[in-house]
């Protein structure tokens, strides 16, 4: 039997930057174990919707909890992983080994010191081998391609035995075989690990194959699907018009 937990609660919400609404009374629940994919347009605010559940924005009206705790005194950040949007190119010229960005994570552990010792060595590893980039732990993180740097940046998160990880477009840039290896990956850290996450994702067709619930947001709303049913072609043609097909493609 599975026992729901909650994870994220988002109640009555409402967002703008300025004074144009962005979402109005979004209420949604994501229990433990879930796999969310957030789709929608550009502009439409799924990284605003990320920022707000994870506290870096405020909402205007209504609340948002992580594992039940308003996310305003929420404290356990560890066990909370988030890969923002364009991670990649900020990070591209960065002078670190592979082996160094996935450790420097750990400093919130590492005490006043800020020495590794064996337990966190053994964690770096284990998250470099969950993510199959052992073998590239001495390498400089500028000279891995797209699909494994975003590799990188997962392990990066699991250092800290996350319980949830949000992703803002991890896939851009990366191609359709990168994209298989990816949703494996996913796969055993949702299956096997019982980490909840939480994907924002342009390609709506193969995110409604992997996830279990997709969130739509648009026009200042959020509805929210069940994957199984789900109809990608149905929720296009609600979104852009009739004549749109859905086209799965490398970005
Ligand atoms: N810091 C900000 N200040 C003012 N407006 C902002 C700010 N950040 C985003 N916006 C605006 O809010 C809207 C939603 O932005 P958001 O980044 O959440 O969209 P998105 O759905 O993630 O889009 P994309 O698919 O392009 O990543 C956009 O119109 C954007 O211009
Ligand atoms: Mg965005």
């Amino acid at each position: 039997m599975t026992v729901l937990s909650e994870v994220i609660t988002l109640h009555n919400v409402t967002f703008g930057y300025d004074e144009i609404t962005l979402l109005r009374d979004v209420n949604f629940q994501v229990q433990h174990g879930e796999f969310w994919g957030i789709v929608g347009p550009n502009g439409s605010a799924k990284s605003t919707l990320l920022k707000l559940m994870l506290g870096l924005l405020k909402p205007q009206s209504g609340t948002c909890s992580l594992f039940g705790t308003p996310v305003g005194e929420f404290r356990k950040w560890d066990q909370i992983g988030y890969i923002p949007q364009n991670v990649r190119e900020f990070n591209m010229g960065f002078p670190a080994t592979v082996k160094e960005m996935v450790s420097a994570n750990l400093i919130s552990q590492m005490g006043a010191f800020k020495w590794m010792n064996a337990h966190h060595r053994k964690k770096v590893e284990e998250a470099l081998h969950i993510v199959g980039m052992e073998a590239y732990a001495a390498r400089r993180i500028g000279q891995l391609s797209g699909g494994q740097q975003q590799r990188v940046f997962i392990a990066r998160t699991l250092v800290n035995s996350p319980k949830v990880i949000f992703m803002d477009e991890p896939l851009v840039g990366v191609d359709v075989e990168s994209q298989e290896k990816f949703y494996e990956l996913m796969e055993k850290l949702n299956r096997q690990m019982g980490i909840t996450l939480i994907m924002v994702s342009h390609d709506i067709g193969v995110v409604s194959e992997r996830t279990s619930h997709i969130a739509c947001v648009g026009k200042e709303k959020l509805f929210v699907h069940d994957a199984n049913t789900f109809n990608p072609e149905e929720y296009l043609e609600s979104i852009y018009g009739e004549k749109t097909r859905l086209v799965h493609h490398a970005h």
